[in-house]
């Protein structure tokens, strides 16, 4: 993807993406202390629309994830979403994209830490293109790599550096001949996917790994579970899951901004249900799609329309 042209946020101000450096020996690089979000937005041709998901629930997570690296933020959360749109709008996009904002430890010196570091903050949109393919059902293994454990380095913060542990178990997945990995914690519970959080179906309650399981904890999980109660009157449980309890489910799902709803086809081989999407799946992908792409009115308090502003009424 040729990126050069694109309209970034960096350095205070609005540059051409090919026009930002960022030094070797920057310390967000050498030793992942940056943190970042995955944010989307979707393109509506009929509402000549971009619907920007989720953006205060993003960008409160981005200054958990600063706080917790002692990373200052430019801005305010408000302010964070005013530059977002304006951003939109400098690019002009008319298709699905993905907004990558991110902050980082700027120090280009050796030496690991956090304090006395000047700390730097960009956005980037990109166009979005398909992260996993979840039009058909994913082959899942429980990985050989477990999760980072809060005693290490929290989870719950979004940090560049934790993506390490991410990376080693999506590749082990992929190269094993798997679409993605499940991720347990030091303690053999379930915790997540590489880049996805987990929620199984059964007897007709839906679970979730609950927060202390080192999960991050994910935009699109907790709507998920917001529609699940409210909307398919379900029980939800948040709790510790065992990794025979995914070989039982009725249902297996992943949630990810980037990923969306993701139905599990098997989980180490051993068929999930009949192996087909089931019905919680289902209808919680359709009512997920509709409110993310403005279908559906009572939601849209989740979304941001970037180009509102710029239509005069008449
Ligand atoms: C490790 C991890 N878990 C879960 C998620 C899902 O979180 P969200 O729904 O906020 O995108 C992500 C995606 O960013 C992730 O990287």
């Amino acid at each position: 993807m040729d990126l050069s042209s694109v309209t970034v946020y960096a350095g205070g101000g609005f540059a051409r993406y090919a026009d930002v450096t960022v030094g070797l020996l920057t310390h967000g690089l050498q030793y992942g202390t940056g943190c970042f979000e995955g944010i989307r937005g979707y393109w509506s041709a009929d509402d000549r629309e971009l619907f920007l998901v989720l953006l205060r629930d993003h960008y409160e997570r981005l200054t958990q994830s600063a706080k917790i690296l002692t990373i200052g933020l430019p801005m305010g959360v408000d302010e964070l979403i005013e530059t977002t749109v304006e951003l939109c709008l400098r690019n002009d996009y008319r298709t699905d994209i993905y907004i990558r904002p991110f902050a980082y430890k700027a120090a280009e010196d050796i030496g690991v830490r956090l304090h006395n570091v000047p700390d730097a903050f960009a956005i980037v949109p990109v166009p979005f293109t398909a992260y996993l393919d979840t039009s058909k059902g994913l082959h899942v293994c429980v990985s050989s790599w477990r999760r980072t454990d809060d005693t290490m380095a929290p989870p719950r913060a979004k940090i560049t550096g934790l993506y390490v542990n991410s990376a080693l178990a999506k590749s082990e997945a992929i190269l094993n001949g798997y679409d993605e990995a499940i991720l347990l914690s030091h303690d053999g519970h379930v915790s997540e996917g590489s880049a996805e959080n987990i929620f199984l179906v059964r007897r007709g309650v839906l679970y979730t790994p609950d927060p202390s399981q080192n999960v991050l904890e994910g935009v699109t999980r907790k709507a998920i579970m917001d529609l699940a109660r409210d909307e398919l009157g379900i029980e939800v449980v948040e709790r510790a899951i065992d990794r025979g309890e995914l070989y039982c489910a009725q249902e297996v799902f992943f949630t990810g901004t980037a990923a969306g709803i993701g139905h599990v086809a098997s989980v180490d081989r051993r068929t999930v249900g009949d192996g087909k999407i089931g019905p919680v799946t289902r209808r919680l992908n359709e009512l997920y799609n509709r409110i993310v792409t403005g279908r559906e009115p009572r939601y849209e308090s989740w979304l941001t329309r970037a180009y509102a502003s710029t239509r005069v009424s008449v």
